[in-house]
């Protein structure tokens, strides 16, 4: 059996850090894409060296050239830049969507048929922006949110309770931003509801917490943004898709009328396997639930009419 391609659009910290996910656990062979010349390539290398010492096969380049990426089965885009002082929000959203369609035409001139990961910010509004700049169809376009949410949320409910974060399972659905839905109802540690576990106040606090992570992320570094978490979180849907699992993981999908949502994509539980996005997994959600869900797909909808597609 052949090895899988892995293209890697972006090698600052969250590309070079999923570039490494995907070697360690040998999920193919990566190819990593940055506009700046040396920094894929030097990133790369580095890692073939640490490959010895980690027992991995997997072969990493580094390229300018989107030729080089031809027949990947499934790409990782996180080029963009991060909002700079002075800069609105639509001025980062139009920026990244420039940057959002160099790069995914580059790619699927080279992988027609591929599948396409996007974890570029401002989240379910760039995930729009690759799906109509690639031509493909929508279940092969999805945005990381849930799943790296929902690790965050994890990780407090294990903190909290000083058990296994193995035995946390945790649901986030909703726009990757401020306005995500943190579902304690779907929260379980060994299946048995947070809501038993800790009190409303403290699970409350949680959530909170869970919803503002990543500024949390960006205070302490003061120079960029989260990346050991993101990476890790995208390279587990990637294993998701690359090996056919159709593991259950909230990520922003094409609704088409689930969740009463069209035309837009944002954070839904999913099961990902070798086709993408195979379905959308409707939860019962209560009146707070419902109204929160709301809230956030009418956020994700302004900011994606400020979207210019160029039509
Ligand atoms: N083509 C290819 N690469 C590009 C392009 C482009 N047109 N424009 C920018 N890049 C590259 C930059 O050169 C840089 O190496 O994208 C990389 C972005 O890396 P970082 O600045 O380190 O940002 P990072 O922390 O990795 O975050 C990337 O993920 O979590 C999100 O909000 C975050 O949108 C941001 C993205």
């Amino acid at each position: 059996m052949s090895r899988k391609k892995i293209a890697v659009v972006g090698a600052g910290h969250v590309g070079a850090s999923a570039a490494m996910w995907l070697a360690l656990k040998e999920l193919g062979d990566v190819v990593l894409l940055d506009i700046v010349e040396g920094t894929p390539q030097g990133k790369s290398l580095d890692l073939m060296e640490a490959a010895p010492v980690e027992s991995f096969d997997s072969r990493i380049t580094g390229t300018n050239d989107y030729k080089d990426t031809a027949g990947s089965d499934l790409v990782i885009i996180t080029a963009g830049i991060p909002r700079k002082p002075g800069m609105s929000r639509s001025d980062l959203i139009n920026t990244n969507t420039g940057i959002l369609k160099t790069v995914v035409e580059g790619i699927v001139k080279y992988s027609p048929d591929t599948t396409l990961l996007i974890v570029t910010n401002p989240l379910d509004v760039m995930v729009y922006a690759a799906w109509k700049y690639s031509g493909l169809p929508a279940r092969k376009v999805m945005g990381l949110s849930g799943a790296l949410d929902g690790a965050r949320l994890r990780a407090f409910i294990s903190m909290e309770l000083g058990v296994s974060v193995e035995d946390v399972h945790a649901m986030v659905i909703g726009g990757h931003a401020d306005e995500m839905v943190p579902l304690k109802r779907y929260s379980t540690v060994s299946g048995i509801p947070v809501t038993q576990l800790i009190p409303d106040d403290r699970l409350d606090a949680i959530m909170g917490r869970t919803k503002k992570a990543g500024g949390e992320i960006v205070a302490l570094l003061k120079t960029g943004s989260a990346y050991y978490a993101p990476s890790a979180a995208v390279v587990e849907m990637a294993e998701a898709i690359i090996k056919d699992k159709k593991r259950v993981i909230p990520c922003a999908a094409y609704c088409d009328g689930q969740y009463g949502v069209k035309d837009i994509f944002i954070g839904v539980p999913a099961v990902l396997g070798a086709s993408g996005v195979e379905r959308i997994i409707e939860v019962e959600l209560d009146q707070q639930e419902r109204a929160a869900f709301t809230a956030s797909v009418a956020a994700v909808s302004g900011l994606i009419k400020e979207l210019k597609i160029g039509e």
